[in-house]
Parts: C-alpha cells; structure tokens; sequence
C-alpha cells in the first residue's frame, strides 16, 4: 500500500475532531518547527521538491524563499477557491482534515516571518469555512495561535474569507484584489506577490493541498518525500477522477501512476468503453488522445509538457468513446466565456466569439469555415492576456481540433445534410 499523506481520513476516523488529530501526532511537526531556524524550515521545503497543487506545479520551498527577510508585515494566502471544473480535492482536505491545513500554513507563516494567514475559501463553500473557523477558535483557545505560540515568541492568527463564487478569483492575484475588497480582477505581474501581495505587502500564496503536506514533511524530512513519487514531482498527489468511469473520486496516490493505473483503481472505464481522451487537469489543460503511449505515461509535472498540456491540480476528467469532442470543446468554452473577467481584449472578446462560432453547431448550421475560424480565434488569443485563463481558453479549441478533427467534420456533415446532426448531451457524462 503506498503512503497517505493527506487524506489519512479514510484511514483515522473523526480526524478532524481536534483531540483526534492531536491523538495521532497533529502539531508535533509545528513544535520541531517552532524549534528551528525559520531559514532552516525552508531549505528543508525547498530540499523535499514539493511543487505546488494548485496548478502551476511551482517549487513550493523556491516560492518561499523569495520572501524578504526584513522585518516588515507580510502576509501568507491560502489558496481555497477550488474552482476548476473536476477538482473537488482540497474540499475534502478542508472538510475531513482541517488541521493538517491549518498546521501546514502556520509552518509556513512561521519560515517567512507571516504575522497573519488568510484563508481564500470559494464561496459555495460556506459549510466547509465554519468547519475552518471553529477549528481556528479551538487552536486559539489551545494557544496555538496569537500571541507567543507555545512560548516560541512568534505571533500569528488566521481569519478565513469567503470569496463570491468567481473562477477568476483562483488566480493569485485575482485573489489578492479580492481579499482587499477590489473587483476580483488579475494583476499585471511582475511585482509577483512575494515582493508586492496583500496591501502591497509581500505575500505567500500555496494551494490547500500544498500547504497540507508541510507537517509530514516537517515531522518525516525532506528525504522521506523525495523518495515517493518521481523526480518531477515528490510526494502523494490526490487526483481527482471524474467522467466516463465506475467510481469517480478523489484518489491519493504517489505521482508518478499512469493514467492506465488510475483508471483501473477508478473502477475502469463505465460500460466497458474505451477511453477516448483525457483531460488532465480539468478544463484548463489541454485534453490527451488516449493513445497507448500517453494511457503508460508516469505522471507527474514535467511528463506531460512535450505534449503541450500538464498535470495541473490533476483533476482528471475522463472521456469515453461515446463523448462528441466538438460538444465537449463547446462546454468548456462557454465555462471560459463565462468566467473571462473581461479586463483584456483578447481574452473578453475571443471567448465571446468562440462561443457564438460554437453555438452553430448545436444550431446544424456550423460551414467548414468555422473550424479554421474557431482555430484561428484561439491562435489570436494566445500569448496577448494578462492572466493565464485567457491561454486556458484556448486549449479545448486548438487540442480537439488537432487531435479529434472528426467529431468537427461530421458536425459540418450534418450541416450540409450528409450525416445526422450530433445530439447534445444535456448533462455532462455519467459519474461527473
Ligand atoms: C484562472 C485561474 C484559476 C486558478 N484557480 C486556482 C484555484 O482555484 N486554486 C488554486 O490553488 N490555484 C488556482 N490557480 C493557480 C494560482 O494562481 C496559483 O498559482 C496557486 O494558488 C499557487 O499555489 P501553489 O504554488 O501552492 O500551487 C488558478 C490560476 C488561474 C490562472
Ligand atoms: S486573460 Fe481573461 S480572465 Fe485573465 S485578466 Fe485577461 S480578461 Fe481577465
């Protein structure tokens, strides 16, 4: 059986009861950390090779280590807006394992010399931010928080935001405007949010999931998270699965797995289809035909790159023989539409008229014209938007045209009168 890092739920029942956690070793990690040199924590982050899950995969020990080290007010942001379609693992974390969370940014609140922590929680998950509050009052009143934790001398506490329900505000900066009150709009980077972040303060901002693993790593070592998983990328990753297979969830599992391997432990592809491609990290990475080679790829953040897509927060979404790519390019570009804060053009405009270019093929009226023009729509847009969700947008485009141009020629059949006009699905596949 490989080691649980982060979803030891399934295993300790009620972990998120404070005694219970405190039972089976919660904040013995953060008491050897209040021991060390803050510089030393880092180095031992930035030794484990934890790269961050909320998409980008960064070295998380790199990131901190940009802080500065003059003794100026400086902000840690945790990054719980878990908007990307498919994703549903920090969810769990939050809501089975909350002090392990609660734990890991302390960790890092107390490396970079953080006085307070913000926790950026996604505002459909209101139920899951009075789980965090309540557990922030328990570790208040044990002295775990506020002034002179444990008699160490250092001082933090945490307040949990919720945030509007925006897709946009997952980006950091995004986020950042949000917290102080702004419209929940990117900023021009650089100043990156480690020089410039909350209130112009320099900032920290980690994913939940990311921020989870800092008490094992403290308490096991660097070493012991190296050696699970791969050299481009150390540790557990959870991975969530969803679409055309048995049993969608979350699965915690060493990187490095294959799709092949995932896939089995998910229960196998639903009616006994075969898969027909993958989407590796929700909407945003470019989907993968489901070739042999990339079904035996070991997965972690550097192998899927010469394929011009990435692991991402590893939600993967499955797509079976039965999915019509053209139907599912067009949900994710209306999802982009939707979500586009509209401060760029390329991006405002191009996801405005990929959607319209889409619509004609639930309309039976999409001429071959169109594909160039939605292909060429997306080649407009990229490399000219402020954040990354205008590149995000243009991935299911360019990625189903190149690698599933058929499912586009028969709807354009259908529109001619030479085939039957593809039937929308209006729900998305079974299990998601
Ligand atoms: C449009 C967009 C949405 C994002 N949504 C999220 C999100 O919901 N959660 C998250 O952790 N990161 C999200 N990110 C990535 C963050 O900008 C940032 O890279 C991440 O929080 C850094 O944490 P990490 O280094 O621990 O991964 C998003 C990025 C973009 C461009
Ligand atoms: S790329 Fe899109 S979402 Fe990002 S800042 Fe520009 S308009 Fe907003």
């Amino acid at each position: 059986m490989s080691e649980i890092i982060l979803l030891r739920n399934r295993e300790i029942e009620n972990l998120r009861n404070y005694d219970v956690y405190v039972e089976h070793g919660g904040f013995e990690a953060l008491k050897k950390t209040l021991q060390m040199d803050p510089e030393d924590v880092i180095t031992e982050v930035k030794d484990s090779n934890l790269r961050g899950r909320g998409g980008a995969g960064f070295p998380t020990g790199v990131k901190w280590n940009f802080m500065p080290r003059e003794d100026v007010t400086k902000y840690v942001a945790v990054n719980a807006d878990e908007s990307e379609p498919g994703t549903f693992k920090d969810r769990e974390i939050m809501e089975e394992n909350p002090y392990q969370l609660l734990e890991g940014s302390l960790i890092c609140a107390y490396a970079v010399g953080a006085e307070l922590v913000y926790i950026y929680i996604r505002g459909e998950y209101w139920e899951i931010a009075e789980i965090l509050d309540e557990s922030i009052e328990r570790m208040r009143a044990e002295g775990l928080l506020g002034q002179d934790i444990l008699g160490s001398g250092f001082s933090c506490d945490m307040h949990v935001h919720i945030g509007a329900g925006a897709y946009i505000c997952g980006e950091e900066t995004a986020l950042l405007n949000s917290l102080e009150g702004k419209r929940g709009q990117p900023r021009i980077k650089p100043p990156f949010p480690a020089q410039s972040g909350l209130y112009s303060k320099p900032t920290v901002v980690n994913n939940v999931e990311t921020l989870a693993n800092v008490p094992w790593i403290m308490e096991h070592g660097a070493d012991a998270f190296k050696a699970i998983g791969t050299e481009g990328g150390a540790g557990t990753k959870i991975f969530s699965v969803s679409g055309c297979v048995n049993k969608p969830g979350n699965y915690e599992l060493p990187l490095g797995i294959t799709f092949r391997e995932l896939f089995e432990i998910a229960g196998g592809i639903t009616d006994g289809n075969q898969v027909k491609g993958i989407l590796p990290a929700g909407a945003s990475a470019a989907i993968l035909p489901a070739t042999d080679e990339i079904l035996d790829m070991p997965l972690d953040y550097e192998s899927l790159k010469p394929y011009g897509t990435g692991l991402g927060s590893a939600s993967v979404i499955v797509l079976d023989e039965t999915v019509d790519m053209a139907w599912a390019a067009s949900k994710m570009v209306q999802f982009f539409a939707h979500e586009s804060c509209g401060q760029c053009t390329p991006c405002r405009e191009g996801t405005y008229w990929l959607e319209r270019l889409y619509e004609r093929i639930d309309h039976g009226d999409l001429d071959p014209e169109d594909v160039e023009r939605m292909d060429s729509v997306a080649a407009q847009m990229q490399g000219k938007c402020i954040c990354a969700l205008g590149e995000f947008a243009v991935n299911p485009v360019m990625a189903t045209i190149k690698h599933f141009r058929e499912d586009y020629d028969a709807a354009v059949a259908a529109a001619q009168g030479s085939g039957d006009i593809p039937v929308m699905p209006e729900t998305t596949p079974a299990g998601d």
